[in-house]
């Protein structure tokens, strides 16, 4: 257990928040499976100031969520403050969470996301407005730098610190790594030491043990788990357990995979509307499939799908395909 200002997390857990993916359908599956903390995907603060509709409907928060954090992006401070205040007033989310890490162009050239990496001093000036302009405690999640040439992680850490932040997250890449190469625990490390609030480890953690490792190597309290996640949130759950226990639960079978993909898809419907839900489904559904062998032909017509029915026709038969071969 951990805590965020005065909110507490029950493990050292957390799902990464991820664009297009960290709504609550998949938030709140996630958290069935036992994260201690569970990311929203960033939200534009102009985009939400305008009340743009697609923004607002971001903001929904399933009570069986908490605790949960929303995360917000912007360059600029007023807009930004005003964003963070409009969250801190009017959502149910325990954490306000500010974007620092984003590699894309479009959202650089706002001089928003990773630009921040370049300049401890706005670092500072920025998180400490929102500080002050909110109750909900603030988090940072930033990258270990510009590139290999600018890495100022501990600098702007203790920035943050200093601004009144109540705890960061580390994504152990810097910008322009983008998400190739290795996460540098190290950094990590480092930034674990140079600060007093809790510092979240992210990158790289691909199973149970690699968690453990992070955790007992860098001393975080609490790793992010990402890309791993992506239709597999047995991944959350084993962690977990295995954090806690020191035991490693067996992989799902393909029909657990399977009913935990149509629930998946249920709540996206209830919270999308079948015709956008489908559409998003369709990568979902297809990460629920990876590595199970033969997915080939289902993950074709997946992307031909346009109806729950459908989706779950194709799913269902997948299932039965993968019985009669092990049956054979
Ligand atoms: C599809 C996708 C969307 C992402 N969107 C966000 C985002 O909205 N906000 C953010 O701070 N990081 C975002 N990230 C970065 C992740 O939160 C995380 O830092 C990164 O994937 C490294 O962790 P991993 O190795 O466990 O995947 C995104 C990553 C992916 C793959």
């Amino acid at each position: 257990m951990f805590k965020i200002g005065d909110v507490e997390i029950e493990n050292r857990v957390v799902l990464a928040p991820m664009a297009g993916v960290c709504n609550a359908a998949f938030r709140l599956t996630v958290k069935e499976f036992g994260a201690g903390l569970v990311c929203a995907e960033m939200i534009s603060d102009k985009a939400l100031l305008f009340k743009n509709e697609k923004t607002m409907n971001m903001l929904y928060i399933d009570s069986r969520e908490n605790p949960m954090s929303l995360q917000i992006f912007g360059g600029e401070k007023e807009t930004l403050v005003e964003a963070a205040k409009y969250v801190d007033q009017n959502t149910t989310a325990d954490i306000i969470d500010i974007n620092m890490g984003c590699p894309v162009s479009k959202i650089i050239k706002c001089e928003a996301g990773a630009r921040w990496l370049l300049d401890p001093n706005k670092i500072y000036e920025m998180v400490s407005a929102v500080v002050e302009a909110v109750d909900k405690p603030v988090t940072v999640k930033m990258r270990t730098g510009w590139d290999e040439d600018h890495i100022y992680a501990v600098e702007n850490a203790k920035m943050i610190e200093k601004a009144g932040a109540s705890a960061l997250s580390l994504h152990g890449r810097t910008r322009k790594q983008m998400y190739e190469g290795h996460a540098d625990w190290d950094i990590i490390k480092q930034v674990k030491e140079a600060v007093n609030i809790p510092v979240i480890g992210n990158g790289d953690v691909t199973t149970p043990e690699l968690a453990k490792k992070m955790l007992d190597e860098t001393g975080v309290d609490a790793v992010m788990i990402g890309r791993e996640a992506l239709g597999n949130p047995w991944m959350i759950y084993r962690t977990v357990h295995y954090l806690e226990t020191g035991e490693l639960m067996p992989e799902p079978d393909v029909e657990e995979k399977i009913k935990i993909a149509i629930l998946h898809l249920d709540r996206l419907i209830q919270l999308k509307g079948e015709k956008v839900a489908v559409m998003e489904m369709r990568k979902h559904a297809s990460w629920y499939l990876k590595g199970i062998r033969g997915n080939g032909k289902a993950r074709k017509a997946i992307n031909q799908t346009n109806t729950r029915d459908e989706m779950v026709a194709v799913l269902e038969q997948f299932v039965q395909d993968v019985k009669d071969k092990q049956a054979s």
